[in-house]
């Protein structure tokens, strides 16, 4: 099974980024070098995507354009197709991944969270990519505290964890502190079969009033026909100030690899 294309929303506002994001959208924040959603392209592009369905709003589907297509090919992406989809409402992640349904037209495909940004190295997508080989869904899921959990999707285990990989019967997005299922919790990597969409297109507003990607997969867990694969790397949150600073120092220390070994120890960059 060949997965060659991803779908990455970023339409979000980035309300924990202002004031940096009153002008300039979340999607387009620099981590050292590159618009963070930049790095989303990559990590497709080094998983195999020949062509990224960038979901953003109509602003931001302008940019994106004229960062990715109108300024010319960029380094290690010249062979993967962009494609932004304009999102004209922000209905939720689901509805965000739903628009997509037309150009993805019935092929598996990776879903990338734009917000999180894998270390240097330390890919999932071809884990996920390999376990999708049965035809299930895979999401990528940690070990969380509950502090953490219930602002995150969570799922219900359903078999052992065999070589990273388990069964997963259901998911609740960002549960309550009573109705946490289990600990272990959604990161933003994904490889959806395209029945994700009839699932999608159907969902009532879940969770803070939005159309969750978190129900469609219960629903796949339920038919069982969802995995979970188990990584204990740390992703980097871009979506808060401090993540931002810790994610510009990692990827900056990989790129430039100048920073001193003292200076490594302090920020604990390894
Ligand atoms: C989204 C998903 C959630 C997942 C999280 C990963 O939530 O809805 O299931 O655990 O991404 O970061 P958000 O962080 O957009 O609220």
């Amino acid at each position: 099974m060949t997965v060659d294309i991803a779908v990455i929303p970023a339409a979000g506002r980035g309300t924990r980024m202002r004031p940096a994001t009153r002008v300039v959208p979340k999607a387009l924040l620099t981590v050292v070098d590159r618009p963070t959603i930049q790095y989303a392209v990559e990590e497709a592009a080094r998983a195999g995507a020949k062509e990224a369905i960038l979901i953003v709003d109509l602003e931001v589907g302008h940019l994106v354009h004229q960062h990715f297509v109108n300024s010319g090919p960029l380094p290690g992406l010249e062979h993967i197709k962009i494609r932004p989809v304009v999102q004209e409402e922000p209905l939720g992640l689901g509805h965000a991944v739903l628009e997509a349904e037309r150009m993805v037209a019935h092929r598996p495909f990776m879903c990338i969270l734009a917000d999180d940004i894998v270390r240097p190295g330390l890919d999932v997508l071809p884990d996920l990519i390999g376990a999708a080989s049965d035809g299930s869904s895979v999401v990528c899921i940690q070990e969380m505290t509950p502090e953490v959990i219930v602002s995150k999707g969570a799922v219900i285990p359903t078999s052992e964890l065999v070589d990273g990989v388990m069964s997963i019967g259901g998911a609740i997005e960002k549960p309550d502190e009573s109705s946490i299922p289990s600990l272990y919790g959604v990161l933003g990597r994904y490889v959806f079969q395209p029945e994700i969409f009839e699932h999608l297109a159907t969902l009532e507003p879940g969770r803070a009033g939005e159309i969750q990607l978190t129900d469609a997969m219960n629903q796949l867990g339920m038919e069982g026909k969802l995995k979970g694969v188990v990584t204990d790397q740390e992703f980097l949150d871009v979506g808060n100030p401090l993540g931002l600073l810790r994610a510009s120092m990692v990827l900056g220390n990989h790129q430039f690899g100048e920073f001193s070994a003292i200076a490594r120890e302090e920020l604990g960059l390894g």
